[in-house]
Formats: structure tokens, sequence, C-alpha cells
């Protein structure tokens, strides 16, 4: 047996954790099989548990953006480590940190440092409702952020036909008097958003969106659409909330808000900001952010807040990534490109002959291979447009690159990440092995069934 070690551990973790798994996508659950065990990681590879090397396209779901164990990264955590792990009082990191990044990112004024992009989330949709004296909250079909109560909800069966509508909870054990306040209107839609606007006018506190939205695929949305939202969300007073958890620091330093200079009253942030330890923070301008607790009435505490060992990795992550006027985002432009052409080159030209395709849709080193009906060659923007065979090619196609040594995200819905400790030959594997995979495949979306 191939991965004997991860099977042992397979058992053992199904005995300590609902499924065997502390995030429910790690038990591989909707591409079949079990789980690899991931012993340890260097640049772009992990190794598993049995001893097996992968070129790793998910960098741990994106704050990897250096690789695995960068050494300035380890360095500043073992130097933080040797001083104390945690003081639960205000620290020079701390400080080190905010200040590095508030220097960089002209459109926010104040920082907070939190544990996870959940929880980011949920601070800034408590800062929303607390400045607005309102409860009800916008969110979009498609776009995650995080476990939160508010938004793990879907759109309500009413929405098709009529937008604007309450949603209903997504999970057992979220209250239906929370999500009762939490709007889920589609992507790429002014008018849902218009007559959620309308409808509800005076009662709605925010509207968060992945203004990137990569967490049911890569939906790529006009830019003249979120545009609309900061306008028509400043006529009536409505928040904006940018949840740029995978964005931020990854779309160039400043994130899609200093890429686009489309600026939102909040912006939350993780992942690549604790260079791989646990940190999430939200920013703004100082009079939305002073809102909060103790210079203002919203309340927001954390025992392990700018922990040190997290500041400082995070401040030698991202001190890598603004070296040399962010030559490392034009190393991982380099190798987009370079995807982005042998993809065409390699792979486009085998679906000449089937009835269904794959298309490589990306942005920066963001990635996500979306399977489409070969007469159907617009953009995906909404999860409804996502084909329903996609998750069974993929599932089949995750496998094989798994064994040729390719680690991608357990998920159709999933995006890659490319990390500046991967090189060009890196790229031109995935694509030689796609390619393999690909040519063994069925031709007719039939065959999938
Ligand atoms: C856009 C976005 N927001 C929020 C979150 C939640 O972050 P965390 O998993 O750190 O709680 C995620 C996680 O993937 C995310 O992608």
């Amino acid at each position: 047996m191939k991965n004997k070690k991860s099977h042992k551990l397979w058992e053992r973790a199904q005995n300590v954790f609902p499924g065997g798994v502390n995030s429910p996508v790690r038990a591989f659950r909707s591409v079949g099989g079990e789980p690899v065990f991931i012993a340890q990681g260097a640049g772009t590879y992990v190794t598993d548990a049995d001893g097996h090397e992968y070129v790793d396209f998910l960098s741990s779901w994106g704050p990897l953006i250096l690789g695995h164990a960068p050494r300035k990264v380890v360095k500043a955590i073992r130097s933080a480590a040797k001083r104390g792990s945690t003081f639960g009082a205000t620290t020079r990191a701390e400080v080190d940190l905010g200040e590095f990044i508030l220097d960089r990112l002209p459109f926010a004024e104040r920082l907070r440092f939190v544990n996870s992009g959940t929880e980011a989330v949920m601070t800034a949709l408590r800062l929303a409702r607390g400045i607005t004296g309102r409860q009800i909250i916008i969110k979009f079909e498609g776009c995650y952020h995080g476990h939160n109560d508010a938004l793990l909800a879907k759109a309500g069966s009413g929405l098709l036909t009529a937008t604007g509508n309450i949603a209903e909870a997504s999970s057992p054990g979220v209250p239906e008097d929370i999500v009762r306040n939490t709007l889920v209107l589609p992507l790429d839609d002014s008018a849902a958003f218009d007559a959620a606007l309308k409808k509800y006018a005076d009662q709605i506190a925010c509207v968060i969106i992945e203004p990137v939205p990569a967490n049911a695929g890569l939906l790529l949305q006009r830019r003249a659409f979120i545009e609309y939202l900061l306008t028509s969300a400043r006529a009536h007073k409505v928040l904006v909330i940018f949840d740029e958890v995978i964005s931020g620091f990854r779309l160039g330093f400043t994130g899609y808000t200093g890429r686009e200079n489309l600026i939102p009253d909040i912006i939350t942030y993780g992942k690549i900001i604790g260079g791989g330890l646990p940190v999430g923070a939200i920013a703004g301008s100082a009079e939305i952010m002073d809102a909060l607790a103790p210079k203002g009435p919203v309340y927001q505490a954390g025992t392990l807040s700018g922990n040190p060992l997290a500041m400082a990795a995070g401040l030698a992550a991202l001190s890598e990534l603004a070296r040399h006027d962010g030559a490392a985002y034009s190393y991982l432009r380099d190798l987009a490109t370079h995807l982005r052409r042998a993809f065409a080159a390699e792979i486009e030209p085998l679906f000449a002959a089937r009835d269904w395709r794959i298309q490589l849709v990306q942005d920066e080193s963001l990635f996500w291979l979306s399977f489409r009906k070969a007469a159907n060659s617009e953009t995906v923007r909404t999860v409804t447009a996502i084909e329903g065979f996609s998750a069974k090619v993929y599932a089949q196609i995750f496998h094989a690159m798994l064994d040729a040594g390719i680690y991608l995200a357990p998920s159709a819905y999933e995006v890659g990440f490319l990390n500046t400790a991967m090189k060009k030959k890196h790229i031109e594997y995935f694509v030689s092995t796609l390619k393999k995979i690909v040519q063994k495949l069925p031709e007719k979306i039939s065959g999938f069934n």
C-alpha cells in the first residue's frame, strides 16, 4: 500500500476529531479517498508521512506566498520564541508590524490584529452594525467569509424571483434569528443589489464581498460591478467591507483595494499577513476603527491577539514581499504568465474535438481550473454558472495529479496558489502532467457519469 503511514494516522485521527480533521475540506470528501498526512514542507515542496514529495500548489490555502519555511520567517519566529511566546500585554512586535503595514496601505489609518480571518470578519460586521445602528448585512452567493453564524447563510427560496429576500441558515446550529438579518445576493448583478437597497433601505448596516471571490472557484468580477457597489452603498449610508483574507498582500502588497484604487470602509485580512502563523486583521479609517473598544463602544478582544511570534512571522514575511519594490510580485506575475502560456499551448488544443474543456481562470498568483461545456466560453462570474460535471472531472484530475507528485486543493471549488519558491520547471511539470491526465480522460461529458 502506497500510503501506509498516512492510512494509519487517518485511522487514529477518526477517533480523535469529528470526521478525522480540524477543518472539513481536509478530509478529501469532495474528491474521495483518504487524505495524505503532511509531515513537512520546504520551499515549494511538501512531504507526506510515507515520504512522498509533492509540488505544493495549495500553499496552506494561501498564507505561504513565500513557500514553506522561508529562512527569514523561521529565523524571526525562533528569535521571538526565545523572548517568550505571549504576554497578553502590549508589545513592540505588534507596533512594528502594524506600522509596517499602515505605511504601505495609503487607504488605511488604523488596524486591529486578531487570530484568524473568521475573527476579522466577525469584528468587521460588529463594527459596521455598531457604527450604523443597523442590523442587516448583505453578502454574495459564492463568497466565503469564515464560519461566522451571520454569514453561514444561503439565498432564501424566493430569491430567484424577488431579489433581496432574507437568507436561510446554511448549517444546523446557525439561529434563524441571526440569518434573518442577512441578505444573500448573486454576484455580478447590480440590479439585485439595487433591489435589496431599495427594499431594506435604512436597515442595512453593510455589504461584504470578496472583491476577487476565490472560494467557489475564482469568480472574477467586473470592476464596474464593484465600483457600483461602492457608490450605491455610499448613497444609502451602507458601509462596504472588502474581505481581502485571500487577495490581501497577494494581488500586490496593497491587495485588490490598492490595485484597483477602489476603497471600501473596512477591509479584513488574514492568511499572508501572519507569515504562516494565525493572524487576521481589520483595517480602515481612524474614524471607523476608533469605534472599537477601548477607544469606542464596540467590544472586541483576544488573549492571543497580536501574539509576538505571529507578529514576528508576519513582519518577516511582509518585509520579504515589500523588498526591492515588490520584486516578489513581479516574479509571481512571471510565473503566472508562464502558466497561462503553457496552458494555452499544451492543454487547450486537447479539447478541439471534445464536448468539454478546461478553462484556466487566473488573477495574479491565484488560479482555478474551470470545467466548461465546449460551447460555453464566457467568464464564470457566478456560482450558478459553474457546470455540474466539474466535481467529477476534478476528482479524477486531483487524484492523478497527487499520484504524480502535485498537491492541489482537494475540491473542485477551491483555487490554486503560486508561491515565490516555485520555478518555471514546476509550472511546466504541472502542465505536462495535466496534459497526460487529460489525454486519458473521456472525450464526452457523459463519460464522467
Ligand atoms: C475570503 C475569506 N474570508 C475569511 C476566511 C476565514 O479565514 P480563517 O479560515 O482564517 O478563519 C477565509 C478562509 O479561507 C477566506 O477565504
